[in-house]
Formats: structure tokens, C-alpha cells, sequence
């Protein structure tokens, strides 16, 4: 079944019924209009903490919070009808308890509307998503580079190289999928690990620069439509130049402005009148257009 005739939203067990079957395709997105046009396309749209970095220019994404997970995940869930949406739990909202845990996820659940939530961690978190996943909350679990960590870890590395490192995840996919997880997200790991790991969890693995031997994909939009700043990750492919389309618009847009080119007469309320031009034309705006209740009325459509 393609993802454009699927006819209600894809949810948690969608997901998990696609491994061995045909690939999981997923993006992040943090806003309703980036949701809308990845919708028909995608499997699953991650609301991601990444959002701190993207969306809110921090350094990591340790000091985003659950309220701004709860706005952007509400605005995501709204745009959409076809992709599962999950929501990240940000860092802080679940690492104390399980019961902490919870309360957060059913926060984050039930005022985004979403299909249920990720976290990060391994062996450590498995009594939490067990004690999440028996009480109702979808979790999908992520492992190898954990960017909440990123303080401990002393910086973004790939993961899995040494042997210890490698055991260490082997024993985290494990324990995460044993504790009910849907499906788990493998980040910059290397590849022979990623492969072993997806052929012997029963839940998909979702790679971000993880390799083609995961089940699945995920990256951050912004980092392949050229929306992403100077950097872009090594396991990111860049499929368009958003950002240099966006500057060329912008910079016409300013130089029409200060041309006095914009707005022409399709954009005013009322053909020019001689004189008028570089005038205020307010009063050409009808009270009606800028107190009626609908946004289209309202934005002068
Ligand atoms: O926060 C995020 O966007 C993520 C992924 C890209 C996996 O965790």
C-alpha cells in the first residue's frame, strides 16, 4: 500500500508491522506548515527535541522543555492526517521516575493529541518504558548517540566503535525492546552493529546515520532541504536549497520595497488612486476585513 492510499493515520503498530516488509520513512518536523507538506510522503513525523537547536538556536537540546514540546507537537498533530506522530520527552521530564515518566507522556499525549512519545537511554530506562508501555503510552526508544547526554558524553560521537562501546548498545537495544518498545531509533552507530542489531530485534530499527541496514530512516528535515545553516551531519543528504531560494525571495522582497514595486495593484484593497502612490492607504482597508472571524478574511484573502 502506497503512503498517499492509506486512508486513515498510521499508528505505532502501522509501524511496527512495516519491519521485514518495506522500509519506515520519517522526518522531524516542529511546525504545522512543515508538517503538512511532509505528511502524504512520510510514515511517521517525529516531533523532535532537536527543535531546541533548529527551531530555538541552542547549543544542545538540553534546556528545552515540555511546554514547548507540548506547543510544537499540538501544532504538528494538527496539520496532519496520515503520519504517526510521536513526541520527544525532553530532557529532564522522565530521567527521575517512572512515574515521572508517566506524567510527563500522558501530559505530552494528551494535549499534543500524538501517538505516543520518544526517550532516550538503554539498559538504565528499561524499567521506565515498561512501566510507559504497560500503562498505555507508545514509546519508541533511542539509543547509540543520545544528544540529551551529550554533557556526559563529552560531545556528538559516533558510537558502537570499540567493543565495550558496542556492547553496551547491543545490551540497551535488548533491554528497550524487551520492555515493549514499538520500535527503536539507532543514532550515529556504525554500520555492522546496526545491521546485527536489526536483524535480531523483532522491533524496527530507525537509523540516523546508522547505515541502510536499519528498517527505517529519520533525519532532520532542515538538514536536507538546505534549511539547516553552514552544517550539515555527514549521514545527512542535502535534496534541495531551501535556504537560498529563501534569501533570493527575501532580498527581492527588500528590493521591491524600497523600489516602491511591492505592493503593486493586485495587492491592495482598492485600485490606486492618482496621488496615492507611497501613501498610506489604510482607509482602503474595510473594518469588516480586519475584525472578521475567519484567518483568510482576517490575512485580507
Ligand atoms: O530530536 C530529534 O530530532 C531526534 C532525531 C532526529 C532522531 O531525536
Amino acid at each position: 500500500m502506497s503512503a498517499q492510499s492509506q486512508k486513515r493515520r498510521l499508528n505505532v503498530r502501522d509501524l511496527a508491522a512495516m519491519k521485514g516488509d518495506r522500509p519506515i520513512v520519517s522526518l522531524t518536523a516542529y511546525s504545522a506548515p512543515m508538517a503538512r507538506t511532509l505528511d502524504t510522503d512520510v510514515d511517521m513525523i517525529l516531533v523532535g527535541d532537536s527543535l531546541g537547536m533548529v527551531v530555538y538556536g541552542m547549543d544542545t537540546t538540553v534546556g528545552v522543555t515540555p511546554d514547548m514540546m507540548v506547543a510544537h507537537g499540538a501544532a504538528v498533530v494538527r496539520a496532519t492526517e496520515h503520519a504517526c506522530v510521536i513526541v520527544d520527552l525532553p530532557f529532564g521530564s522522565y530521567q527521575e521516575s517512572p512515574q515521572a515518566a508517566f506524567r510527563a507522556a500522558a501530559r505530552v499525549m494528551a494535549e499534543t493529541g500524538c501517538s505516543g512519545v520518544k526517550l532516550e537511554g538503554g539498559v538504565e530506562m528499561a524499567k521506565t518504558v515498561r512501566f510507559l508501555t504497560e500503562r498505555g503510552v507508545p514509546v519508541l526508544g533511542h539509543i547509540g548517540l543520545m544528544p540529551q547526554s551529550v554533557n556526559a558524553a563529552g560531545g556528538f560521537r559516533v558510537q558502537g566503535k570499540t567493543d565495550d562501546g558496542a556492547r553496551r548498545i547491543r545490551a540497551d537495544a535488548s533491554a528497550i525492546a524487551d520492555s515493549g518498545a514499538f520500535a527503536i531509533v539507532i543514532e550515529n552507530t556504525v554500520e555492522a552493529l546496526a545491521r546485527s542489531l536489526t536483524e535480531e530485534l523483532k522491533v524496527p530499527t530507525i537509523g540516523i546515520g546508522a547505515s541502510l541496514a536499519c528498517d527505517g530512516q529519520i533525519l532532520v528535515t532542515e538538514d536536507i532541504v538546505g534549511l539547516g545553516g553552514d552544517f550539515t551531519p555527514r549521514f545527512a543528504k542535502r535534496y534541495a536549497e531551501l535556504g537560498e531560494e529563501l534569501r533570493k525571495a527575501v532580498g527581492q522582497y527588500a528590493e521591491d520595497v524600497r523600489a516602491r514595486r511591492f505592493p503593486a495593484a493586485e495587492h491592495c484593497f482598492s485600485p490606486p488612486t492618482k496621488g496615492s502612490i507611497a501613501k498610506p492607504r489604510l482607509a482602503a482597508v474595510s473594518s469588516k476585513a480586519i475584525v472578521a472571524p475567519g484567518a483568510k478574511e482576517r490575512r485580507g484573502a
